[in-house]
């Protein structure tokens, strides 16, 4: 719902200039994008966790994320089309990878994803660049094919901008050992390194959003470089997953203060 009740407000008779209707009409926008804010957040249901920073939300993405308020970034790593188990409500099939990727891109935010090479013909909207994320180990190759997969791509988009300055540009191949499985419980969580690696380089310093939030690896992240970060996850037992990893989580005493010549070239 929107209104132009400031600026119909004036009454019959009144002389108003053109700059005068402009504020109006400023104000009325303001207004505007207020309540919509508002009946966004009628509609989200009550946070599974939420600590100063972070909050998690149990449910479906598609649902979820586009009452969030559209700031800041995402960075995620959705199902990727090939048939993994994540539970009962979650359905890894090309198709829901697809629409996956539609749902993250419309919220028209700066993006991070990450996707497998076998999925790269099936992304709908051309991200603006590639990067490489390098594993010291493959995956099982496909029958067909001579080759095992070593690596994966990360697609970027709304990223372009001006990063003139030497802290503002950075090679585009992430080289990070893989983690198995094993090693929390989920079949496919990312190292956290290599996340806290992305994130610090995502040009907007605002929210980080994973709406396929899996184990917490980017709320793991967001929390150890003390951002303020939302995760969604439709299966309850990864949100649990991801609550103990929050909770076992030790934060660096300080913030790295920045190098007096980054300071130089911060807006
Ligand atoms: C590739 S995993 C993410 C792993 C994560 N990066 C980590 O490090 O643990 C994708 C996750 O998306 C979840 N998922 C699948 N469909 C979903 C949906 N519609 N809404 C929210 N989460 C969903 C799955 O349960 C799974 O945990």
């Amino acid at each position: 719902m929107t209104t132009d009740w400031l600026s119909e407000s004036v009454p019959p008779g009144v002389n108003v200039t053109d700059a005068e209707m402009a504020a109006l009409g400023a104000q009325d926008a303001v207004y505007n994008e207020l309540l919509e804010m508002g009946e966004r957040r009628a509609g989200l249901p009550k946070p599974y966790w939420e600590e100063p920073g972070i909050t998690i939300y149990h449910g479906c993405a598609r649902e979820i994320l586009p009452l969030l308020p559209r700031s800041g970034l995402i960075l995620t790593d959705p199902p990727y089309g090939v048939g993994k188990d994540y539970g009962e409500l979650s359905s890894d099939t090309v198709e829901n990878f697809v629409a996956a990727v539609r749902l993250v891109l419309e919220m028209g935010l700066p993006t991070a994803m990450f996707f497998p090479v076998t999925r790269i013909y099936d992304i709908p909207v051309k991200p603006q660049w590639m990067g490489v994320w390098e594993k010291d180990w493959g995956g099982s190759g496909l029958i067909a094919y001579p080759f095992y997969p070593h690596w994966e791509p990360i697609g970027f988009w709304n990223i372009k901008g001006d990063y003139r300055g030497n802290c503002g540009h950075r090679n585009d191949v992430f080289k990070f050992a893989s983690v198995r499985p094993e090693s929390n419980g989920h079949p496919t969580p990312k190292p956290l390194e290599l996340v806290a690696e992305l994130l610090s380089f995502m040009p907007c310093k605002g929210t980080v959003t994973d709406p396929y939030m899996g184990s917490g690896t980017t709320l793991l992240a967001a929390k150890q470089l003390r951002r303020p970060a939302v995760g969604i996850e439709i299966e309850e037992r990864w949100c649990s997953l991801a609550v103990e990893r929050l909770r076992q989580a030790v934060l660096p005493l300080e913030p790295a203060a920045p190098a007096p010549e980054q300071l130089e070239l911060m807006p």
